[in-house]
């Protein structure tokens, strides 16, 4: 079994801090938050997103941080260190097969945004004048199998490479680069779209609450949001907090992380919606809002091509970021549970990741409906999105809360919570135990009877 000097640690607080950036900020970000903002009526989505980030998102992920760090394994270690001889290890069980499918997708959607960017860099996208070109450009770029296929396989690959080498060498060596890249085109990005002709229209579009958009699709799609962007759920943050040392004070990298995740999907906003309306796009477009919409306003706007070129690369530095934590949950539980080592487990879980991407990157339907004519009559991406990405991070987030609050128990959850740290305000202590002992199962209880009852999702 792995020991804690093999099994590898982060550097220190600001490494641990960008790589649980790194993970949380991802698609879910930068392609779905604003499609999911549009979808929910735009102001009143973020409000009710940034409230539930702070009620439930970051109780859940102080909770998982410290599960991780106390018992210093893998979701499936961490649960039968926290209860021995019970079936609660089933639930980290179901974290890294969630890891697991949820990468299988996610690599299909992360390797069109580096088709994009070979497509921006090329010159190719130039032909995407308007919404009917851009959506032709769109769906014979997924319907290609090959390409589809090849890109998926490609960003696997570069996963690998870099969770192989470890927790200080790989993960956070590669978020100490790119994060401060990522951040720094998203400032540009942003700053560029806000000074378009009516891009501050945009920018109130965002920060307007309609109060008369307010319906149950909206608050339940705002917390499932939360989770999916916060990597909570599967055991990411488990997992990375297993890395951190005891001297570190996880309120305080929760908080920062938490904060980092929504400030960068409301930067992502603020590219996308000054953009939008200032070409006088559809701002509903759904899922290919990035994809086929954005193209044609890249086309419209001074510095386009540079524009285009930053956002997609933006976009797979981001998306490689979550892709290597995905990867990390995987790998960390063949290590430590099976002594497997890292260079093992990383090529098997590439391998068959790939194999069950597959079918993914050939249902070519993921986004606007694109499925007719696929290889598969049904849409086995958007299927892999549902299963693992909705029901398993909802059942995983409710679990992890019940195990940590009633079975565990809340006060040796603060006291892992600040490890050698000094003590935090007696108020701070009772809002965390209240939330985590009664809100956020409840509240993600819900969104799974939510789901289950209507067969939405998120
Ligand atoms: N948080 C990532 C995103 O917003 O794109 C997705 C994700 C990564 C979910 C890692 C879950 C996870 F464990």
């Amino acid at each position: 079994m792995a020991t804690p000097q093999t099994r590898g640690n982060w550097s220190g607080r600001a490494g641990f801090i960008l790589a649980a950036a790194g993970s949380a900020i991802g698609l879910g970000n930068i392609w779905r938050f604003p499609y999911s903002t549009a979808e929910g009526g735009g102001g009143l989505f973020v409000l009710i997103y940034v409230v539930f980030v702070l009620l439930i998102g970051l109780p859940v992920l102080l909770t998982e941080l410290a599960v991780g760090r106390e018992t210093g394994r893998n979701p499936v270690g961490a649960f039968k260190k926290l209860v021995p001889h019970s079936w609660w290890p089933a639930v980290g069980g179901l974290g890294v097969l969630t890891g697991f499918g949820i990468l299988a997708f996610y690599s299909v959607i992360a390797g069109w945004t580096v088709g994009y960017l070979g497509m921006a860099v090329s010159g190719k996208l130039g032909a995407a004048v308007d919404g009917e070109s851009s959506a032709a450009i769109f769906g014979s770029f997924v319907a290609n199998p090959l390409w589809a296929i090849a890109l998926s396989g490609l960003f696997l690959l570069l996963t690998v490479l870099v969770v192989r080498r470890g927790i200080s060498g790989g993960i956070e060596r590669l978020s100490m680069v790119l994060m401060p890249v990522l951040f720094f085109l998203l400032m540009a990005l942003a700053l560029r779209s806000v000074t378009l002709r009516g891009g501050l229209d945009g920018v109130a579009y965002l920060f307007t609450p309609d109060f008369s958009e307010l319906s149950y699709r909206v608050i339940i799609g705002a917390l499932g949001q939360a989770l999916f962007s916060l990597s909570l759920g599967m055991g990411a943050m488990i997992t990375y907090g297993s890395y951190m040392s005891k001297t570190e004070n996880l309120w305080k990298a929760g908080g920062y992380v938490a904060m980092a995740d929504t400030g960068i999907a409301i930067l992502a906003g603020l590219i996308i919606f000054p953009a939008l309306f200032f070409a006088q796009a559809d701002v509903t477009a759904g899922p290919g809002l990035v994809f086929v919409v954005l193209p044609t306003i890249f086309n419209q706007m001074p510095l386009g091509l540079i524009v285009a070129i930053s956002f997609f690369a933006l976009l797979t530095i981001a998306a490689l970021t979550s892709t290597v934590s995905l990867m990390e949950v995987c790998t960390a539980y063949f290590v430590d549970e099976r002594g497997w080592p890292r260079k093992n487990a990383t090529a098997v879980i590439g391998a068959g990741c790939f194999l069950l991407a597959v079918p993914s990157a050939l249902a070519f339907g993921a986004v606007s409906g694109l499925s007719e004519g696929g290889w598969f009559t049904w849409d086995f991406l958007t299927l892999n999105n549902n299963i693992w990405g909705n029901y398993s991070l909802s059942i995983g987030a409710f679990l992890i809360c019940v195990c940590a609050a009633w079975k565990w128990g809340v006060p040796r959850l603060l006291e892992a919570l600040e490890g050698v740290a000094p003590r935090y305000p007696i108020p701070m202590r009772g809002v965390l135990t209240f939330m985590i002992k009664f809100i956020c199962p409840l509240a993600v209880l819900l969104v799974l009877i939510f789901i289950v009852v209507t067969g939405e999702y998120f």
